[in-house]
């Protein structure tokens, strides 16, 4: 502070005797526009790009009847996914992931027990995603480079530090057909082919039975429009710089970060759960 405050008064000194006026205190408020941009993201709900490419995500398997279900429908539609995984079904189906992995998905890490992280302790925080991180690499050789917090929810200096330790980009998403809420394949389908833009990270969940009979018609309405599917890291290395729209904001809802396109506020049915109490 007492070296802040001198600067200021120097520079202030400075213009009042019309010398040159030495450089402003680094430590300003205000970050120019130009140096955030350079800061690559670390927090994703959607990606800003050129084309129509989109990253389908499964969360919360792998399941063991389920998931191999839909990685036969993924592959017949020529389709690669990102699964964010629980780590304890993990130890329970490693195959699984290996099956995943070598038919092009991607995997993230969903901590080990679907805790919210908002609320924990950084050490809790840190043995869910590491226990997660060791069967990961234990099942497919590879670390993971993704996570994503149960429910959403997760803070700003969670993100800040999850980030440096881990190297984990934290991943969010910008469509979400409440899936969990089991209301119908067709509905599931529907709110998907809606609400889904360039560049979006679609949620749904490769735990409910209602989801994997979805996605044979979603797939085929998002592909007749158009929409072309990769993994999430994929979809971020297509990314195209954007100017922040703001300070990454604290809490629970999936916030938009600098390099990520601002959406249009979901829409959630009269009654539903408010975003971040839902179940992803
Ligand atoms: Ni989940």
């Amino acid at each position: 502070m007492v070296g802040a405050a001198s600067s200021i008064v120097l520079w202030l000194a400075g213009s009042l005797s019309a010398q040159p006026p030495p450089a402003p205190p680094t430590t300003s408020p205000s970050i120019p526009v130009a140096k955030a941009v350079e800061t690559p993201a670390i927090s994703y709900s959607a990606v800003h790009l050129d084309g129509r490419f989109i990253a389908m995500t499964f969360d919360d398997g792998p399941s063991e009847k389920l998931t191999p279900e839909l990685l036969d429908l993924l592959a017949q539609h020529h389709i690669r996914a990102t699964f964010f995984v629980i780590g304890r079904n993990v130890v329970e189906h490693p195959e699984i992931l290996l099956r995943a992995v070598r038919e092009g998905h991607e995997i993230g890490n969903h901590s080990w027990s679907h805790p919210a992280f908002g609320k924990m302790r950084d050490e809790s925080v840190r043995a869910e995603l590491q226990k997660t991180d060791d069967a990961i690499r234990t099942a497919i050789g590879v670390r993971p480079v993704l996570m994503r917090p149960p429910y959403g929810s997760i803070t700003a200096r969670q993100k800040k530090w999850i980030n440096s330790e881990f190297g984990y980009r934290i991943i969010l998403w910008d469509v979400d057909p409440l899936d969990w809420k089991r209301p119908g394949p067709a509905v599931v389908t529907r709110r998907i082919v809606r609400e889904t833009r360039p560049g979006s990270i679609i949620l749904s969940h490769d735990i409910h039975p209602g989801t994997i009979t979805a996605m044979p018609a979603t797939f085929d309405q998002l592909q007749a429009k158009g929409f072309k599917f990769v993994t999430v890291s994929e979809l971020i290395a297509m990314g195209k710089p954007m100017p922040p729209k703001g300070p990454d904001t604290e809490g629970w809802t999936p916030v938009s970060s600098p390099g990520v396109a601002p959406r249009a506020p979901q829409q959630v049915p009269a009654g539903s759960p408010a975003p971040g109490l839902a179940n992803p």
